[in-house]
């Protein structure tokens, strides 16, 4: 039958429509984390590659926090922004040493962390561990625009307190996983960039841009 509403409609392509990745199986926060770090400047394809290289290197936090700083570049190697490998290797040794080599689930404890922003904390905290956290990645950003129509300029301060504040109402309790997943894989294979494929997309009776004959000029770009 029709879902009913605008995240049942989500839930119900991103259960059906999902990629299989290597850290969808067991969701541990490790591999959660590490993916994440790994996805904020490079593209899904590559990041599956290093992601099973890395993990096969470092198996678990404890083995990483024992290693040198040459031995985690030397793994990062092609990816690029080394400061995130230098931060996650930070990072190990504050969980080794301070939190019992566990990663914390709370969006607070996870931002006091090298390399862990408000992106980051969300994206642990919601599909690692489905607290009921929102999270506003720049597809996300994309989605809200066209979804809400909204007229302003994309990355602006402004748009960020909207798209942030969108994301928390929309959330629905105690699916933050699959909701937040559903949305930056729906931003990935449907709400792309360039030639968003709203023939397939599940929130397009939900759609202000589509309705509108928009989707060309939202999101709006910072320079034109
Ligand atoms: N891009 C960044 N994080 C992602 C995730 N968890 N699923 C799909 N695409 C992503």
């Amino acid at each position: 039958s029709t879902p009913n509403t605008l995240q049942q409609a989500l839930l119900d392509w991103f259960d059906k429509n999902q990629r299989d990745l290597p850290w969808r199986s067991s969701y541990t926060p490790y591999q959660i984390w590490i993916s994440e770090i790994m996805l904020q400047q490079t593209q899904m394809d590559r990041v599956t590659v290093f992601f099973s290289r890395w993990m096969n290197t470092f198996p678990d936090i404890a083995t990483l926090a024992m290693a040198s700083e040459d031995q985690i570049l030397k793994c990062w190697e092609g990816l690029g922004y080394y400061s995130r490998a230098r931060n996650i290797l930070k990072t190990a040794q504050i969980l080794v040493e301070r939190h019992e080599g566990r990663i914390p689930s709370s969006r607070k404890e996870l931002l006091k962390l090298p390399g862990i922003g408000p992106y980051t904390a969300g994206a642990i905290a919601s599909i690692s561990f489905n607290r009921d956290v929102p999270v506003v990645d720049a597809n996300i950003e994309r989605i809200f625009a066209r979804l809400f129509n909204i007229d302003l300029i994309s990355g602006s301060p402004e748009a960020k307190r909207i798209h942030w504040q969108k994301a928390e109402t929309l959330l629905p309790p105690k699916q933050a996983r699959n909701f937040n997943q559903g949305l930056m894989e729906l931003g990935a294979l449907i709400c792309r960039p360039k030639k968003p494929d709203c023939s397939l997309c599940p929130l397009a009776p939900y759609c202000l841009a589509l309705k509108h004959d928009l989707i060309p000029e939202r999101p709006i770009p910072k320079k034109s």
